[in-house]
């Protein structure tokens, strides 16, 4: 249906110039296989299914609002990214995007490693019995207890953030009698195209030390000089939800001059490049993402084409994706309540969630889709805003969509590609309760993360 032909069209002129949608699809029903899990579909009846299981019947068992997330998808994922870079290279999922211990026995068993930022990932990364030398320990400002839980636990390898932290690390793995396995992590000056708190390879930011001006030749001589730290390589990750490579190119050609810079310098070959993460999905059917397998080639090609010309031996690669693993897999599953209708403007749809559970929305004006999913609607489209039920007007879950004009209270709604960054990024504002993540497989569901509870809430509550 064109814009035009939408009944409330011309009454929505003055926002359709402004919005940042597009025309609504040509039947609301159809669910586009971009955004959501592979598994999901609609079933004879309309509902949306997941691993088999109907949305109907996860609400009524584990509640809304829920994150539901596509376990064989998160599989398939990982061993696509696994297979696209292949035993010469290491995938490290980014644990920031979301880390339960069943996430980590997936990773391990799919044959993935870790990259943690936290004493709390790396708790939760050993607790689950992920091997200590298959986790990179990552973060700007690493504590130092954090940094000798991860010398004492045998991580494979930390990334160092700054000159500070290369005395720090030197000093703590001397005093446990070991040689810590360290990257350094370098920003290579790219600029990405990307929301701003997203970007992490200009240099006016906290992350990493400048390749500019010689600063990181300078962290790779002083930490060339400490017996106790045995570096393996140099890293760069440029910002997230990226879709163009050439950021990514220019980022691996620098990285390798660094390391023809070394050699010449020192007569040393750093045996590993690590060019992070930051590989964008589909969050409305406008994204088009790259597959891990074009991603590979990309990445390797330039990265042997630089080093044949600098004459290197052309390093280990590794690659840290956490969106472009876990964010398709998941999507949060809503109970529409008030539905406010604003004349000549759109319909706000109050959800039982909001910014508590997706906070991405307010944080970078991030776009997500969302669907009806408890039934099928042959309405005509409306204009509607879903916002949460917090005591904020930016308290926006999906900015601008179109769901059918009959929606009521009491139908469930479903924002797809929210895996990544939802959960882990959750908070208790308003005492919200957290929502669960329940991992969905061949017709079985079980939670990986329970609801909190106000007991919780009180628990911590302890003046
Ligand atoms: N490696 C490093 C060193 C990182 O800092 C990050 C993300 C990743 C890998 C994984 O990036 P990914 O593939 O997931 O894009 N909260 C923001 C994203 C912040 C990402 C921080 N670092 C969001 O919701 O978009």
């Amino acid at each position: 249906m064109s814009r035009s032909a939408h009944p409330a069209g011309p009454r929505h002129a003055d926002v359709m110039t402004e919005g940042h949608y597009s025309a609504p699809a040509a039947d609301l029903n159809v669910l586009d296989e971009k955004v959501w899990a592979r598994t999901v579909t609609r079933d004879a009846d309309g509902a949306l299914t997941v691993g088999g299981i109907a949305v109907a019947r996860l609400a009524e068992e584990f509640g809304t609002p829920a994150y539901f997330l596509d376990e064989s998808d998160f599989r398939a994922r990982c061993r696509a990214w696994a297979d696209a870079f292949g035993p010469g290279a290491d995938v490290f999922y980014a644990g920031k995007a979301f880390l339960s211990r069943a996430v980590v026995r997936w990773l391990q068993e799919e044959g993935l490693n870790l990259d943690v930022c936290s004493g709390g990932e790396l708790t939760t990364a050993l607790d689950a019995g992920m091997p200590a030398e298959r986790i990179a320990f990552h973060g700007n400002n690493k504590t130092v207890a954090e940094i000798e839980r991860a010398v004492e636990a045998g991580v494979g390898r930390i990334v160092l953030d700054s000159f500070q932290e290369i005395v720090r690390v030197a000093h703590i793995a001397r005093s446990h009698g070991v040689r810590q396995r360290v990257q350094i992590r370098v920003t290579v000056g790219v600029e990405a195209h990307t929301h701003e708190f997203i970007a992490t390879a200009h240099e006016d930011q906290k992350f990493g030390i400048a390749l500019a001006d010689g600063q990181a030749a300078e962290a790779v001589r002083r930490t060339l000089a400490l017996d106790s730290l045995e570096l393996i390589g140099i890293h760069s990750h440029i910002g997230s939800q990226i879709f163009d490579m050439a950021g990514f190119e220019v980022s691996a050609r620098r990285v390798v001059q660094l390391l023809a810079e070394v050699r010449d310098e020192h007569g040393v070959e750093l045996p590993e490049i690590d060019l992070g993460g930051g590989l964008g999905i589909a969050y409305t059917s406008e994204d088009d993402p790259r597959e891990p397998h074009d991603i590979a080639k990309a990445l390797s090609d330039i990265v042997t084409r630089e080093c044949e010309s600098a004459k290197l031996r052309t390093p280990r690669i590794s690659v840290e994706p956490g969106r472009a693993i876990v964010g398709p897999t998941a999507f949060t599953l809503y109970e529409v309540g008030t539905i406010k209708p604003l004349e000549g403007l759109r319909t706000y749809v109050s959800v039982d969630g909001g910014m508590s559970d997706n906070i991405r929305t307010a944080l970078y004006d991030a776009e997500y889709s969302v669907a009806l999913v408890s039934r099928t609607s042959e309405a005509e489209p409306m204009l509607v805003r879903v916002v949460g039920k917090h005591c904020e007007s930016g308290d926006i879950v999906v900015k601008d969509a179109f769901l059918p004009a009959d929606l009521a209270p009491g139908d469930l709604i479903a924002v797809p590609a929210t895996g990544a960054y939802c959960r882990s990024m959750a908070s208790n504002y308003n005492h919200a309760l957290r929502p669960p993540v329940v991992a969905v497989r061949d017709g079985e569901a079980r939670v990986i993360v329970r609801r909190e509870t106000e007991e919780d809430l009180l628990r911590l509550d302890v003046g």
